[in-house]
């Protein structure tokens, strides 16, 4: 997969040559560049932003120096790439959208600062390549720069051999729309709390209907959404039972 960053802090993205992120890139899984958006400036003071039509707090990134880099990162003629425009006004990120994007060849992010993009910019991309606003929860960031990390990492995991044991992708939390159990390692007691017997029984059958259980109840706890959004065909009547 190949990936642009355009941001006007570059330096946010140095973490991504450590860990899995690092290895994918040194195997060529991954293919990222990073990309200072003043390049794309050609004045003096190298401006990105200016004051907000109608007023209001803040500045606006202005749309010149962004047409630019989208011409030159997303040129005619070139297969489009999706382009994803952090935004707390924008869709929620979740783990179906990282394996939708987990499945796109070529992924550009542009990293919003101040009070956001110019919407020209994205209206203008538009027509020439797949747009998505996303948005990672309902709080404010200064920017884009740490919504980015936190995508491309939920995105790269799901790439083909970056994770040693694909099966984890299978349990984890949120690949059947639930909560993950509890999960529990050596020694079996530990100041006064157990390891679940059942966990140690040496029964498969027990074990899964175990964590079954246990997604369920967390779930119902913490995520009554995510269990009220679950399709009815993915419960059954055991899990009504529990
Ligand atoms: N930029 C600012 N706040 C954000 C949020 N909540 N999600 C994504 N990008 C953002």
């Amino acid at each position: 997969m190949r990936v642009d960053i355009v941001s006007i802090f570059p330096d946010y993205f140095t973490p991504l040559d450590l860990s899995l992120i690092g290895r994918a890139r040194a195997n060529d899984v991954l293919q990222l560049a990073v990309h200072d958006l003043r390049t794309w400036t050609h004045d003096v003071h190298r401006t990105v932003d200016d004051t907000p039509y109608g007023g209001g707090p803040g500045m606006v990134m202005r749309p010149e120096p962004w047409g630019e880099a989208l011409d030159a990162l997303a040129p005619a003629g070139a297969p489009p790439p999706r382009l994803l425009v952090p935004s707390p006004a924008g869709v929620p990120f979740t783990q179906a959208m990282a394996y939708e994007l987990a499945a796109e060849p070529h992924l550009l992010f542009a990293c919003g600062r101040y009070e956001g993009i110019d919407q020209r910019v994205l209206a203008h991309a538009a027509s020439r390549m797949p747009v998505t606003e996303v948005s990672l929860g309902d709080y404010v960031l200064f920017g884009g720069e740490v919504a980015v990390l936190v995508i491309l990492e939920a995105v790269t995991r799901l790439l083909p051999g970056v994770l040693g044991n694909a099966g984890s992708l299978d349990e984890e939390s949120h690949a059947h729309g639930l909560l993950e159990a509890p999960i529990y390692t050596k020694p079996p007691s530990w100041r006064g709390h157990d390891v679940p017997e059942v966990l140690r029984s040496g029964d498969h059958g027990r074990i899964a209907r175990w964590r079954r259980e246990e997604g369920l109840l967390r779930t119902a706890a913490r995520r009554p959404d995510l269990l009220a959004a679950l399709p009815a065909d993915q419960l059954d009547k055991r899990d009504i039972a529990a």
